[in-house]
């Protein structure tokens, strides 16, 4: 069994961390980690030639920090999270915030079918009422068809699942239909899939409608392919001294906070979009780590969060029962564990395996509490000493390496400067000059 505690992981050495994941690490595959996946991380993972054959014009590599959030437990099962970001604090705050959900039985996750929407858009239909009842006349011969394109997928119980037709009545160029293909795509992200069935699908609904059929591609607001995590931190968990020594935080306080904080991002767009990108900073970093598309992700969060009409959370924070706070998070969750990048990248290869995940369900589910901790870690801060005090010294080293320093002088320069509480770069330079 993995064991994603690990005391004293901060102050480890970079060795030292690698040591303890492989140690901490009895994959339930029965597949530890191998030098070959710890050296994945260790060199970046992604050869020049590798990178080379995966996009047009390449002249190198382009590395960003990967870390290990810890004391996940998602659905009972411990999970060591691999994040690549370069924004100082998430990791720390997913993995202090996982360790107060863990208080409360952890994270509990689930996802739908791994369900994809490809649209087709068929324009110069002369009758749009009765273009859309022709195509669900032939719904069974279309789904059939596209149910041959993959069979790989079909082998491993994935397919055409469904279809739906649209009216847009009104648009700059008028009213045209819209064919939504439902495409179960299992482990994989799906576009290829839902891509090329809607291409193939094409000739067809021009005969049947006759029209044309213009765009063939899917949608990114992959609103039938949903993750769902929820969590309960003990309220007396809740209660902190804060970084001046002086003051306390009442764990009723702290949870009274998050959830008046919550409220300003449930009432106000201008608060949500910041607060979504709370979650997406935990989200899109295991995202990155699993060589998947952040771009769709992000773009899928962001609809879904508008779904309404008006942009609002994608999480909700309230007060459980028995006093105690409860996080929820809903929204699209379009990854695959089993092609693209995450396939080709050693690296994305290792991040998955570390994880111990089967599915692409389990890796969305993963990723949903990942979320909702990181915004919890986003609201406790906000909602108490603030989000710089934390932040400061972490963005202190950034700002110290900036400046030139190496070595010891990093944090020497960066603790200076939390001292002044003066984080800047001419700041950083005088000290590491006055240093040297
Ligand atoms: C910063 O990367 C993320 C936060 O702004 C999120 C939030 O405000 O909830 C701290």
């Amino acid at each position: 069994m993995t064991n994603s505690r690990i005391s004293g992981f901060y102050n480890m050495t970079l060795d030292e961390r690698r040591a303890q994941l492989a140690e901490a690490l009895l994959s339930p595959s029965g597949a530890p980690l191998t030098p070959e996946d710890l050296s994945a991380w260790t060199t970046g993972g992604l050869s020049p030639e590798a990178a080379n054959h995966m996009i047009e014009n390449v002249i190198g590599l382009h590395s960003l920090p990967l870390g290990i959030a810890l004391n996940f437990q998602v659905n009972g099962r411990d999970v060591l999270v691999p994040m690549a970001i370069e924004e100082p604090s998430v990791v720390a705050g997913a993995s202090f915030m996982a360790k107060l959900a863990r208080a409360g039985g952890g994270f509990t996750a689930t996802t739908t079918d791994p369900l994809m929407i490809g649209q087709m858009q068929v324009i110069n239909v002369a009758n749009l009422h009765e273009a859309k009842l022709k195509l669900y006349e032939h719904k069974a011969e279309l789904l059939s068809e596209a149910d041959t394109i993959d069979p790989v997928l079909k082998k491993f119980g994935g397919g055409a699942r469904d279809l739906e037709v649209r009216i847009i009545e009104d648009s700059p160029i008028g009213g045209f239909l819209v064919v939504h293909l439902i495409y179960d795509v299992r482990d994989a992200m799906g576009a290829n899939a839902v891509n090329t069935a809607c291409e193939r699908l094409a000739p067809r609904v021009e005969a049947i409608t006759g029209g044309k059929v213009h765009l063939r591609i899917l949608s990114n607001l992959a609103d039938r392919r949903i993750a769902r995590a929820r969590c309960t931190i003990p309220v007396k968990e809740l209660e902190f001294m804060g970084a001046d020594g002086v003051r306390t935080y009442a764990g009723e306080e702290v949870r009274d906070g998050i959830i008046a904080a919550y409220a300003f991002a449930a009432a106000d767009p201008y608060r949500a979009a910041t607060h979504n990108k709370g979650i997406m900073n935990g989200v899109d970093a295991v995202v990155i780590a699993t060589g998947n598309d952040w771009r769709a992700i992000e773009a899928g969060a962001h609809a879904y969060a508008a779904r309404s009409g008006k942009y609002t959370s994608l999480s909700t924070w309230n007060m459980g029962a028995d006093g105690n706070l409860v996080g929820t998070l809903e929204m699209p969750m379009a990854v695959g564990i089993i092609g693209g990048a995450t396939k080709v990248h050693p690296a994305a290869q290792a991040a998955v395996k570390l994880m111990g995940v089967k599915t692409a369900s389990e890796l969305a589910e993963i990723i949903a509490s990942v979320g909702l901790a990181q915004n919890m870690a986003a609201l406790r801060a906000l909602a108490t000493e603030g989000i710089q005090r934390g932040h400061m010294s972490l963005h202190a080293r950034q700002v110290a390496i900036a400046a030139g320093a190496t070595g010891d002088f990093i944090e020497k320069v960066a603790a200076q400067m939390v001292v002044e509480k003066v984080v800047r770069i001419d700041r950083a330079e005088e000290i590491l000059k006055g240093m040297k």
